[in-house]
């Protein structure tokens, strides 16, 4: 593994910080083995259209296609294990007075790494609930099948408590973002020394705006992507590499801790 050079300026920042807040997308995800959409070749939106799956129109349209799809996903995630990105983001967690990770994945992998404080505006997928009215429900581990396709039809279930139909627990395109969160997230955005965006293309809104609002807000902004984004020129820092090399040696060298 190569040993990151990290400018002083990012070191002293972090140390000094006493509000972080961390945004990650899939990319924060993909080396524990969870594609990311818009990644060439691997990502998911190359393979199935975001359209035919990911709005209110297609599971009205074809619901079994659409619960299959999220079905198949939420087995991956379950089979998959946090990776040394999601580590080293949970002890920054540690080491910072007021932290906040906002998260748009919708596994878990964050929570299981051992992160507490943590926003989801994309929702879980762990997570469905009842269109009626609103429950949440647990369902058993998708079956071993399921995961290896992400074409098989399966019907939504029912709510056993309303009949209504089951659906996905995760916001769709043209959706708003859970009201909780979003405010959440975007006060802490406002009000951050340190910001980072971590495994993301920064191309959905309005979870990209958090960006442009922690350096409105005068922040010190620190990208983590392996490729260029739009973002590249308007961040304080962007280091190029994969998160789950950057961050451990970044959280390690700014902390003092052995790796
Ligand atoms: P994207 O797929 O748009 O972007 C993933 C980013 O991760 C890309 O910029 C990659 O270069 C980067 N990446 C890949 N591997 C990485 C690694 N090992 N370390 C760090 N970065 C890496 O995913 P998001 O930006 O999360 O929304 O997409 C945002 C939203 O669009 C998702 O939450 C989802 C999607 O449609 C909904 O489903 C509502």
């Amino acid at each position: 593994m190569t040993q990151q050079e990290f400018p002083l300026s990012l070191i002293t920042a972090l140390r000094a910080a006493t509000r972080v807040v961390v945004l990650t997308g899939a990319g924060v995800s993909a080396e524990s083995g969870i594609p990311t959409f818009r990644d060439k070749q691997t990502g998911l939106w190359e393979n199935f259209d975001a359209a035919e799956l990911a709005t209110r129109y297609a599971f009205d349209r074809d619901p079994a296609f659409v619960w299959g799809w999220y079905e198949w996903r939420r087995a991956a995630v379950q089979k998959a294990q946090p990776n040394p990105a999601h580590l080293a983001i949970a002890t920054m967690e540690t080491r910072v007075p007021q932290f906040t990770l906002i998260t748009q994945n919708v596994d878990d992998l964050h929570e299981r790494a051992g992160s507490r404080n943590i926003l989801h505006l994309h929702g879980e997928i762990s997570r469905p609930y009842c269109e009626g009215c609103r429950q949440s429900h647990v369902f058993p581990r998708a079956t071993p099948k399921i995961a290896l396709g992400g074409e098989e039809r399966i019907e939504p279930p029912r709510c056993q408590s309303c009949g209504a139909r089951i659906r996905p627990g995760v916001v769709w395109f043209g959706e708003a973002l859970p009201d909780g969160a979003w405010a959440s997230a975007r006060e802490s955005a406002r009000q951050c020394d340190v910001f980072f965006c971590i495994g993301t293309s920064s191309l959905v809104q309005p979870a990209a705006s958090l960006t442009d609002l922690a350096i409105d807000a005068g922040a010190t902004t620190i990208q983590v992507n392996p490729d260029s984004t739009d973002i590249d020129d308007l961040v304080t820092f962007s280091l190029r590499g994969p998160a789950g090399t950057v961050l451990p040696q970044l959280v390690a060298e700014t902390w003092n801790i052995p790796q």
